[in-house]
């Protein structure tokens, strides 16, 4: 959506937040001996208390509250009886709707242990979206933040997944834009519009960086099983710094 006036920003802005709190609390409780789906319990709670919607169970009837994804499952995992072990790299995003608003956002951990390969790439991926934010300027072209999260990702040494992409959101979790690739695509023209909301979600891999989704119509994991990390945030585009909602 483009934004229309101020209360379309505090609306954002409330739903911004739910979404960046429950995916921190996630994160500070996730711990080895739980499962995935205790995990996803506590994420259904934290939005039920403040009066949000899943969007991934409204919109997609996808079976869990928020996506909870194990190594060399990237994205769209499902929350079940997988129990968590210590040093593994998981991904938790949560998506979710208040009075008509969508807000999503999403990060990688590490499971306890100190694993220094993983933090690094952990590390790599926070500087990358944030950098990938910071281009995300009104009259600037969108294949710009594609450039942006490709080149940084090089300078760390990782590739980037060809296959997911950020997205329009707002009154929908997936809107127009519906693909911000997050590699340069020289012939996207499409221009950033001042007060577009936007999830910007760039995915840093160790390999190809394609994915494949397996038997249970969800789950995407590297093709070649390689790592990856994602952090997402959402954002509202401005001629000058990107308001970021999901904080
Ligand atoms: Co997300
Ligand atoms: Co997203």
């Amino acid at each position: 959506m483009i934004i229309e006036n101020e209360n379309d920003i505090k609306h954002l802005k409330t739903i911004g937040h739910i979404c960046a709190m429950t995916l921190q609390k996630m994160m500070e409780f996730a711990r080895p001996g739980m499962t995935t789906g205790e995990l996803d319990d506590i994420g259904r709670q934290l939005l039920e208390k403040e009066g949000a919607r899943s969007a991934p169970i409204s919109l997609y009837h996808f079976p869990g509250n928020t996506c909870i994804s194990v190594s060399p499952v990237i994205a769209h995992g499902i929350p079940g009886d997988r129990v968590l072990h210590e040093g593994e790299l998981i991904n938790i995003d949560v998506s979710a709707e208040l009075d008509g608003y969508f807000g999503d956002t999403g990060a990688s951990m590490v499971l306890e242990k100190h694993v220094p390969e993983l933090e690094k790439m952990l590390e790599a991926t926070r500087s990358v979206l944030a950098k990938a934010v910071q281009t995300a300027r009104a009259g600037q072209q969108i294949n710009m933040i594609g450039k942006t999260i490709q080149q940084e990702a090089r300078r760390h040494g990782y590739g980037v997944i060809y296959d997911l992409t950020g997205h329009g959101i707002g009154h929908h979790l997936h809107e127009e834009p519906v693909q911000v690739y997050n590699y340069f695509k020289s012939r996207d023209r499409r221009i950033l519009e001042e007060g577009l909301v936007l999830a910007i979600e760039p995915f840093l891999t160790t390999g190809k960086g394609h994915v494949l989704e397996e038997a249970d119509g969800w789950s995407l994991r590297t093709t070649d099983r390689s790592l990856a990390t994602q952090f997402e945030h959402t954002i509202i585009v401005t001629k000058g710094e990107p308001i970021i909602l999901t904080i």
